[in-house]
């Protein structure tokens, strides 16, 4: 007899080094399901040799589950804000800017934010981390290299300025590419980098659970600098933001100001 779903999505998740218990079922459950069916396969028997087995499967495995469409200046209100708003007051602050693009997909998120902050004069002052869980889009963003369908969201002057044709792709200016450190990281697993200034997780929560997203904005209030800010995705607001710690500055944008006081400790405190 076969191992059942549930068996099936447990030994996956220890495969995939991801908990997909995480992600939100029904659209986890579809997607597992829809490659499934595509292959072919009967029952999670197979699938899960399949897996193991076959390397390009299990690549195409993590990708279907972790959809990455991403594009230059996705909402371009929000980038407009951290143009004129949110980066020049980062960059008054003395030393090093630490900007953090978690779920960065094909880099086109980090690689906006360098071109905003090449504009600004200020290239020399950020430190760029653009991290993601799957290895595959990793590649890809460190290429730099994008068809004219992915550079079509870009103010043309921009994408006049910033890349050069090459066949048929737009090669992403060298010189900026370099300030982009790639990493993979999970973020329902991995450690995440601290002393940040400005987080930007965006469209990547949306797939999560109730109870990993939770987990995930307190980590993030953690890895900010009082002071820093997490932009987050359009159809993301955080509801509770005060709970994690943080204050909503304006659409999309959150401050750490740190965590509300724990009634004991306020009960404590007041204690002779
Ligand atoms: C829809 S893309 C968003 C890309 C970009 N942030 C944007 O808004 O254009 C979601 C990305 O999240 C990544 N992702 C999914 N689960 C993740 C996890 N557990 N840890 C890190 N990245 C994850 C996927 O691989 C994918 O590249």
């Amino acid at each position: 007899m076969s191992i059942t779903y549930e068996e099936f999505k447990r030994e996956a998740s220890r495969l995939c080094g991801t908990d997909l218990f995480l992600y939100k079922s029904q659209q986890m459950d579809r997607r597992i399901h829809a490659l499934m069916s595509f292959w072919g396969i009967s029952d999670y028997d197979e699938y899960l040799n399949v897996l193991k087995t076959n390397a390009s499967r299990y690549q195409e495995f993590v990708k279907r589950l972790t959809i990455n469409v991403s594009e230059f200046f996705r909402n371009p209100d929000r980038f407009m804000e951290l143009w004129e708003k949110i980066l020049p007051e980062l960059l008054q602050r003395p030393g090093l800017v630490r900007i953090w693009s978690a779920g960065c997909s094909n880099g086109a998120e980090p690689y906006s934010v360098a071109i905003i902050l090449n504009e600004l004069k200020a290239l020399d002052r950020a430190v760029i981390l653009a991290t993601d869980i799957d290895q595959e889009i990793l590649e890809k963003a460190r290429k730099g290299l994008y068809y004219a369908n992915e550079v079509k969201s870009l103010p043309p002057d921009l994408r006049e300025k910033y890349f050069q044709k090459e066949g048929d792709f737009f090669a992403f200016s060298p010189e900026l590419k370099r300030r982009v450190d790639f990493k993979k990281h999970n973020l329902l697993l991995d450690p995440f980098p601290q002393e940040q200034d400005l987080v930007i997780c965006r469209n990547v929560v949306i797939y999560f659970t109730e109870e990993a997203k939770n987990k995930l904005y307190r980590e993030f209030n953690q890895a900010l600098r009082m002071g820093g800010y997490l932009l987050t995705g359009g159809t993301e607001p955080i509801l509770y933001y005060r709970q994690y710690g943080f204050e909503n500055v304006s659409l999309s944008f959150y401050q750490k100001r740190g965590l509300p006081q724990p009634e004991e400790e306020v009960l404590r405190r007041s204690l002779p």
